[in-house]
């Protein structure tokens, strides 16, 4: 497999546990608190599968490459899917920063954990959208087969700088999410829903 259809089949794992959060922020509006350990496992699964292991093939390998061959590392895709990462990083900081509040059914929390939630879901979409339509089929034509190999030689170092054993603990978590949300493989679009609310002023902790 190429090294651009790896990333492509993560972002659908990815889409897939996103509707998850979508659904568990829902269901966390109508109790009135929200469950903690599928929080927690949902952030788990965003903080290691979607931000350190594929943003970071993303980050060390494929965007290089493409810089090398010829991409701005300084203006078009590359910044902005650089930028998008990095906001992605400060809103699961937020949600977990909620947590435990809106867990115990704390009201500020609560629509706190719905609003950055909420926001994460919206944001992780439409740069998966970008990935997928724009940037991937820009980099196809970009990248000979002999880069696509040596990309796909940096993901085999960063899986095991990962740990052995990270990547299907992954995807065992998204399956596990998935069967507790009901969620099936083309359950992947559906729109950000009335969940997410409002609130200010949660930032990063960490
Ligand atoms: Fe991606």
């Amino acid at each position: 497999m190429k090294a651009i259809e790896i990333l492509s089949q993560e972002h659908r794992v990815i889409l897939r546990v996103l509707t998850c959060l979508q659904r568990l922020l829902g269901a966390g509006k109508t109790a009135g608190h929200v469950d903690d350990a599928s929080a927690r496992k949902a952030i788990d699964f965003f903080r290691t599968f979607a931000d350190a292991c594929h943003h970071g093939k993303e980050e060390g390998c494929l965007f290089p490459k493409l810089v090398e061959c010829g991409l701005p590392g300084d203006s078009g895709p590359v910044p902005v899917m650089l930028s998008e990462h990095d906001t992605g990083r400060e809103t699961l900081c937020a949600m977990l920063e909620a947590l435990e509040g809106a867990a115990a059914g704390d009201p500020n929390d609560l629509t706190a954990f719905i609003h950055w939630g909420g926001t994460y879901v919206e944001l992780l979409r439409n740069h998966i959208a970008k990935e997928d339509n724009i940037l991937f089929p820009l980099a196809a034509r970009l990248l000979s087969d002999e880069d696509q190999r040596e990309v796909l030689q940096g993901y085999e170092a960063a899986e095991k700088a990962h740990g052995r054993g990270t990547h299907e603990r992954m995807l065992a978590l998204a399956d596990e999410l998935c069967e507790r949300y009901a969620v099936q493989s083309g359950d992947v679009n559906e729109f950000v829903s009335a969940a997410h609310g409002s609130c200010d002023g949660h930032g990063c902790g960490d």
